[in-house]
């Protein structure tokens, strides 16, 4: 069996930076446990030179990581991956901040990350290379001679054509990643606008339902939605019950129905609407009779965007409180920390409406795991933003526009009053749609379209 090379900006070196990786190190870190192979990317430090990869061997994962200059880290990390590309990706234009030094560093640093693997290559590697900070790799790597089976997964979502086309470098960048053989993506919406941008604005043409083509090479489209260890997950939540966290916020909480947002602290999350949406909610129920706990892990933090959103979300909790607390009683508790995820799983199950409203989400695992920590019996509602990857799988959840805090205050009324049938009918049906996949089985599905004989199989039109 080929050897499994994942390339990512971040790598969860066990011990080093765990913890800290988020969605993208939940997902592959059990698949690359168990298949062992080869994990490469950034360090997560800032050095003042550039160095050869760094490697650590744990559980027959080898991780190879560089650490980036302070110059890199702002021109490639902070600057274009989550100044420009990230709002764009999101379909927030407004929140973009370009500097063209940035786009030329971004570049540079993904041809750095190329120079510093292919030495490390094998010849019948797998090469899996993850998410938006990377978009050139896939053609850095064709032009150091590398050949072999090469795929790239995007876990954000991708915009409408026009809307892709605000960021400045991205005919270029859609051209690099096409330098692959299979692109993965969480929704057929978003493998859709990025076809119509490779073929509107980057040349590709169109070959078959799932092939683009671009300079005689083909390109397979794939959707591979991204999911969680739901029964896992779900006895971890059970479990938690016993924990002290659980049993201290359920002991603080008494009578009052509990609504639970957890998320990273980023503009793409709706968390100032879903206040907005909560305060409505708190202002029509009777005092004491319900309470918000919004989690929300600081991220990015030298991004503009980002440091705004922190000192909007701490004024409206504030006004919140001020205007509807009571002298025992705050409708609102808002953490500006990350929790640890077993204890959130806890939290979870004791909450009673999980509010999950992105203003645009890839896929949102959040949502997954909020289903997976119900109580069968007596389970909660998930209110879910129809813009988040996860609507397409979670259609019984009660979903709604982030941007319309009335109608979400409706849906959240409406969870809160929901008769025990109809919530047990509805979680079962997302339970359904979850409880049969994994991770594992997500990426060996990847890993599976990325093998020769899949690839060898596909249609070469225009080939000689
Ligand atoms: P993203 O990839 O944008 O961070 P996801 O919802 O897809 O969002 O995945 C985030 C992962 O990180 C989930 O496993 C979630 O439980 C965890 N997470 C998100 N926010 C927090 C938080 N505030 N505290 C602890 N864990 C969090
Ligand atoms: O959703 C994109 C993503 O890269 C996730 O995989 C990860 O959870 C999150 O963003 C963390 O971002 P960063 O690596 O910038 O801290």
């Amino acid at each position: 069996m080929s050897r499994i090379v994942v390339v990512s900006n971040r790598v969860p070196v066990p011990q080093g930076n765990a913890g800290q990786a988020g969605g993208l190190a939940v997902a592959l870190l059990g698949l690359m446990q168990r298949r062992g192979g080869l994990w490469f990317g950034w360090s997560g430090a800032v050095a003042e030179a550039a160095s050869p990869p760094n490697l650590v061997q744990r559980s027959g994962v080898g991780y190879a990581t560089i650490d980036l200059t302070e110059a890199e880290h702002r021109g490639y990390y902070t600057g274009y991956s989550n100044g420009v590309l990230w709002p764009m990706l999101h379909g927030l234009p407004h929140l973009m901040s370009f500097r063209r030094p940035d786009l030329d560093t971004y570049r540079r640093v993904n041809r750095r990350f190329a120079d510093a693997l292919v030495p490390m290559l094998r010849q019948d590697d797998r090469i899996w290379v993850h998410d938006y900070h990377l978009l050139s790799l896939p053609a850095a790597l064709r032009q150091r001679g590398v050949l072999g089976p090469t795929g790239f997964y995007l876990h954000v979502p991708f915009p409408a054509a026009d809307a892709a086309a605000v960021a400045p470098g991205i005919r270029g960048l859609v051209q690099d990643v096409l330098a692959c053989d299979l692109l993965g993506f969480q929704t057929a919406s978003d493998r859709e606008n990025f076809a119509a941008t490779a073929i509107g604005f980057a040349g590709a043409v169109r070959t078959g339902d799932e092939m683009l083509e671009l300079g005689g090479r083909p390109v397979r489209l794939g959707v591979f939605p991204a999911e969680i260890a739901a029964p896992e997950f779900a006895a971890t939540a059970a479990a938690q019950m016993q924990a002290e966290p659980a049993r201290l916020l359920a002991r603080s909480l008494r009578e009052q129905a509990l609504l639970l947002g957890v998320d990273r602290l980023d503009p793409t999350k709706g968390i100032p609407e879903r206040l907005e949406a909560f305060r409505r909610v708190a202002a029509r129920r009777p005092p004491r009779s319900l309470a918000m706990l919004q989690i929300a892990a600081p991220s990015r933090e030298d991004v503009a965007a980002y440091k705004r959103l922190r000192q909007e979300i701490d004024t409206a909790a504030g006004a919140i409180n001020s205007e509807l607390g009571e002298p025992d009683w705050l409708p609102l508790r808002l953490l500006a920390r990350p929790q640890a995820r077993d204890t959130v799983a806890g939290f979870m199950r004791l909450a009673r409406v999980g509010v999950v409203t992105p203003l645009r989400d890839g896929m949102n695992l959040v949502a997954k795991e909020y289903v997976a920590a119900q109580d069968p019996a007596d389970p909660g509602v998930l209110v879910l933003s129809r813009f988040a990857g996860a609507a397409a799988q979670l259609t019984s959840a009660l979903l709604v526009n982030p941007h319309d805090a009335e109608g979400m205050a409706e849906a959240i009324c409406a969870a809160l009053d929901m008769p025990l049938a109809e919530r047990r009918a509805r979680w079962q049906d997302a339970w359904a749609a979850i409880a049969e996949t994994s991770p594992e089985r997500w990426g060996e599905e990847f890993l599976r379209a990325l093998s020769p004989e899949a690839l060898d199989r596909l249609p070469v039109a225009g080939t000689a």
